[in-house]
């Protein structure tokens, strides 16, 4: 069954099979355009999805659909290059899958990187958002990665997502980051997509406290809490979501859509990919930096509760 524990252990035990007794710690997933951030990575080896057990192989440009593992500064990571989304089709469990099977693999800290658009005027193209939280619209709809019957193995059924996003990670991140990035912390809102929001739907996200939107990131959170992972999240701003228009002040809002937008709409992925592929080699400088801590879990926030 998708995502079942059966599944997950059939790709960590293939992928075990491959990685030559070394057992990465640290895993990572990257976002649109952002599959780049392999790059850092010393003596790197990789399969593409379609020769993983029960991996779907990417359907999106850029989105590479490959599995890589190397040396990031010389801590072994697994880095997936491309991810399952929602809007492909996938149900929920094939969202989690890959996630699972990287803890069943070793894994305890994952990496979880995105393009998203801004909901604020001041959260600019070319910024990196460093999630503090996140609001998970499927989920919280019926869509969540952990509906249907808890398996144990896993984690608990009711896990608590308080803190998901490792506060330790995010402050090491925060005083790593290139300036270049303007990094800050905020709230990323999921949607399923793949329609870009309207600007009303942007309105509506943002007076719901979210910071920025994308399509990915909050399923595979939930699902690596479940199983215990400690989480970085990381949105590179793309574009402003809807064209931006980003104000709290309704007529401020109305006279900004009657200017027209100030920045372009992504509209296209093609504009998205670019905007991020110019970005990564700055987060990668930033995975390079964050290595020897990303490995060294010594401050566990297991998300097991009550
Ligand atoms: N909306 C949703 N997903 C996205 C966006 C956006 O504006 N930009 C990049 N991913």
């Amino acid at each position: 069954m998708e995502g079942s524990y059966e599944a997950a252990a059939e790709a960590a035990n293939w992928l075990r099979g491959r990685l030559g007794g070394v057992t990465p710690r640290v895993g990572l997933i990257c976002g649109s355009g952002l599959g780049g951030l392999v790059a850092a990575l010393e003596g790197a080896q990789s399969a593409p999805y379609g020769d993983v057990p029960h991996f779907k192989p990417a359907s999106v440009p850029g989105h590479a659909g490959r599995v890589v593992w190397g040396l990031l500064g010389g801590i072994p990571v697994i880095v997936l290059q491309g991810r399952s989304h929602l809007y492909e089709g996938h149900g929920p469990a094939q969202v989690a899958l890959p996630v699972r099977a990287l803890a069943l693999l070793g894994v305890h800290t994952l990496v979880l990187t995105n393009a998203a658009g801004s909901l604020r005027r001041p959260l600019r193209p070319g910024q990196l958002l460093l999630l503090r939280d996140h609001i998970d619209l499927p989920g919280m709809a019926g869509n969540g990665v952990l509906v249907g019957p808890n398996d144990d193995r896993f984690g608990p059924r009711f896990p608590v997502m308080a803190a998901a996003y490792d506060p330790a990670l995010r402050r090491a991140a925060l005083a790593l980051a290139p300036p270049a990035l303007r990094p800050r912390p905020g709230v990323y809102a999921g949607v399923s997509g793949p329609a870009y929001e309207t600007p009303a739907e942007c309105r509506l996200l943002r007076r719901l406290g979210a910071d920025a939107v994308g399509m990915s990131t909050v399923g595979e959170a939930t699902a690596a809490r479940h199983l215990g992972l400690r989480v970085l999240g990381l949105s590179l701003i793309t574009n402003m979501a809807a064209g931006g228009g980003a104000s709290d002040d309704e007529e401020e809002e109305e006279e900004a859509e009657r200017a027209g937008p100030e920045v372009a709409t992504p509209s296209e992925h093609a504009a998205v990919l670019e905007a991020a592929e110019g970005a990564a080699v700055l987060i990668r400088d930033l995975l390079v930096a964050l290595a020897p801590l990303l490995a060294n879990r010594d401050s566990p926030t297991k998300g097991a509760g009550p």
